[in-house]
């Protein structure tokens, strides 16, 4: 009795227990909950039906079903794949709707689609094929099979299957978007719609195929760990699919696709679960949809970007090319040599009473290069308009950078010397600074072109004025005496101060240049030893010079010294006072030029008959004859017998003091002998060898 009472008290607890402890149920009906410790699984304990969260976001859960041997509960199917739980607090219910899962949020979500379950008979059975099925009585209103996943199991379809409830469905494998997150990802794999053949495909449009149904059994593109697949292909009115079943029961064999494309083999015999991975096509699904945008970016949008600026750049070239045929291009290019040439006219102070010889103030810097373009602009294309004269050695325009004006000096081309030689030889003369020579601003070589920027003089040449009728009244006697002053500082400067000792060759009132001032500037010096080279001193074989300023060894044995500027000087100083030329000078009575018709005046005492009429007033007497007795020193024959600069300069700062007489300049005579040969077209004795004289 005692032991009857026992166990009937044992059968209850193990009853209760049984009953308590065991949901292991397959089946969950209306009024019934699933909590995530809870599962369902199938009858023969192949399948089991729970939650289960991400790995790596733990309230991420899903409700699946796994192998319940499997250890690692791979999911064989998800209910919701892209509507995850939020918390861990998930519910499976059934309700009215159909199968419900909800959390804690109150958000129930239906995965049954298309089923109802009205009634308190409604059951939800997990089934030893893995499927899930819902059930109204004895009837399947909703089953799990009808909605793939990513696992191919023996009974399920792939094509086009018609389902519970009488409609066409089509079935195919989806992938994970990764090893651990359900959502739905690129890759597919179904029966192509024409053929019997299966294929994997990307959502961009690649597919591969897997393998196809010949008319008896399914052939794999790779070969299969087993052969346990009894595939068979229906085709009916309705249908066209293909699934299979395990030839053995003992073995249970699947497939899976994965995310990365691959045809994953399973088999599980007894409790031992292998898998198996069969790639189809390399790496070519490697490219997910994150890298396509990446590749799209960087074959489209960088290329794109690139080709943009490009344009840009391009145009701006253009632009500026188009900009350019004024100033501003050659402003932008040269900035520096421009800068520094304007800073030069800017310092340029004009009529200021600095020292007359400004030793040592040469500077060093680097003389300005300009563009021809540059020149080519700044006047105006070489425009005859801004022609100011043609000198010994080239014609000079007016320039106008960046409104300064400038005197621009296009050399002739001839010249025996490198362009190295004479860049340097121009640095060198443009470091002559005197302010009675003009300024060299700065210079242009360039495709044979070799050009020379002075200072702009706005009052032009000395010869302007004297030799005009009308000009010639606005310099007075006390101006002439000035400009005579600073002609002979001009050329001291060079003689004997100037580290280079020029002589200038070509001294003659158009190479006297008067500033706003009326202050005289020397032009033109250093050319001869710019474009011939360095022959101060020496014999020269080529004579350079202007008819009527040239001394007589010169012309006669090309024999050059200072002496030979002095000589020059003399005749521009007799010009000044007279107002006549020494070249084109008549005398009707006598055939004399200026000098022979001021040496007839001086010697008998008669000075103030040659002087320029519109001085007659303004002159004192004593400065007149002072400055013809320098003159006329200065034009003797003999070069032995003139006056050097610095005596000439002494001579007439000191007015009243006894100078030596002059001889008569015998020679100068002959010459206007064969200059008045030579205009009236007489060949004459006389003429020797002075046909090489160019009277310019
Ligand atoms: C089901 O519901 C019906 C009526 O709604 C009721 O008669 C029946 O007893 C219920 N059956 C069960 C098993 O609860
Ligand atoms: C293969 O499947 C067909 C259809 O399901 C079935 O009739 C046949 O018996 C199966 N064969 C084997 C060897 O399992």
């Amino acid at each position: 009795m005692k032991i009857l009472r026992a166990a009937s008290v044992f059968l209850c607890i193990f009853f209760c227990f049984f009953v308590c402890s065991s949901h292991a149920t397959d089946t969950l009906r209306p009024g019934q909950y699933l909590t995530r410790y809870e599962t369902l699984v199938s009858d023969g304990g192949v399948f089991e039906l729970g939650f289960f969260y991400s790995p790596t976001k733990s309230v991420e859960g899903y409700l699946g079903i796994w192998l319940k041997n499997d250890k690692k509960r791979r999911p064989v199917w998800v209910a919701n794949r892209d509507d995850h739980l939020m918390d861990p607090y998930a519910l499976l219910y059934i309700n009215p709707q159909g199968m419900v899962i909800s959390d804690n949020r109150n958000s129930p979500f239906f995965f049954t689609y298309g089923a109802t379950a009205t009634t308190n008979r409604t059951r939800a059975r997990i089934l030893d094929s893995g499927n899930l099925i819902l059930m109204e009585g004895g009837k399947t209103v909703w089953q799990s099979f009808d909605n793939l996943v990513d696992t191919f199991l023996p009974g399920m379809k792939i094509g086009m299957v018609s389902i519970t409830n009488a409609q066409l469905k089509p079935m195919f494998l989806l992938s994970w978007r990764s090893a651990h997150d359900p959502t739905r990802g690129f890759l597919g794999l179904s029966l192509d719609k024409s053929t019997t053949q299966v294929d994997v495909w990307h959502d961009d449009g690649k597919e591969k195929p897997i393998g196809h149904w010949d008319g008896h059994e399914f052939k794999f593109v790779f070969k299969t760990q087993s052969d346990n697949y009894n595939f068979s292909y229906v085709l009916n009115s309705k249908e066209r699919y293909l699934t299979f079943n395990n030839k053995e029961s003992s073995v249970y064999s699947w497939f899976a696709l994965a995310s990365d494309g691959k045809i994953q083999e399973f088999m599980m015999v007894g409790q031992k679960i292998s898998v198996v991975s069969h790639s189809v096509c390399g790496d070519c699904w490697l490219v997910s949809s994150r890298d396509r945008k990446l590749l799209l970016v960087i074959k489209v949008v960088v290329p794109l970007t690139f080709s943009i600026l490009m344009l840009i750049l391009f145009l701006y070239c253009l632009w500026r090319k188009h900009n350019s045929l004024g100033i501003y291009r050659f402003y932008i290019g040269r900035t520096d040599s421009v800068k520094l040439l304007l800073s030069q006219l800017s310092s340029d102070d004009s009529g200021s009473s600095s020292p007359v010889v400004e030793l040592g103030k040469t500077k060093d810097h680097a003389l300005p290069m300009l563009s021809f373009s540059c020149i080519v602009a700044s006047t105006n294309n070489f425009s005859v308009a801004n022609k100011l004269g043609e000198g010994g050695y080239g014609p000079v325009y007016k320039g106008n950078l960046l409104q300064h004006d400038i005197a621009v000096k296009r050399l002739s081309k001839r010249s025996g010397q490198g362009l190295a030689e004479f860049k340097n030889e121009v640095q060198l003369i443009s470091q002559l600074q005197h302010r009675n020579l003009v300024k060299i601003l700065g210079c242009c070589i360039q495709r044979e072109e070799k050009i020379l920027i002075y200072e702009y003089m706005s009052n032009k040449s000395l010869d302007s004025f004297i030799f005009d009728p009308i000009k010639r009244r606005q310099l007075n006697w006390r101006q002439r005496i000035h400009i005579i002053e600073g002609i002979a500082q001009g050329l001291l400067y060079l003689h004997k101060y100037s580290r280079l000792r020029i002589i200038h060759r070509d001294l003659k009132t158009s190479n006297i240049l008067l500033d706003a001032y009326m202050n005289p500037k020397i032009s033109d010096f250093g050319l001869a030893r710019i474009l011939s080279g360095n022959e101060c001193g020496a014999e020269t074989k080529r004579i350079v010079g202007t008819f009527g300023y040239m001394s007589p060894e010169y012309v006669l044995q090309g024999l050059l010294s200072t002496k030979s500027d002095v000589f020059s000087f003399g005749v521009i100083v007799l010009e000044i006072m007279s107002g006549m030329k020494n070249a084109t000078f008549y005398e009707s009575d006598y055939s004399l030029n200026l000098l022979g018709h001021a040496w007839n005046l001086w010697i008998s005492g008669r000075c103030e008959e040659m002087i320029d009429p519109t001085l007659a007033d303004s002159s004192s007497r004593d400065g007149l004859v002072l400055c013809i007795q320098v003159g006329l020193l200065c034009v003797q024959d003999c070069a032995e017998d003139r006056p050097t600069m610095s005596e000439v300069v002494s001579m007439l700062s000191t007015e009243g003091a006894s100078l030596p007489k002059p001889k008569q300049p015998m020679y100068s005579n002959l010459m206007s002998e064969v200059d008045k040969a030579l205009r009236s077209g007489v060949p004459s004795e006389n003429l020797l060898t002075y046909s090489s004289i160019v009277a310019r």
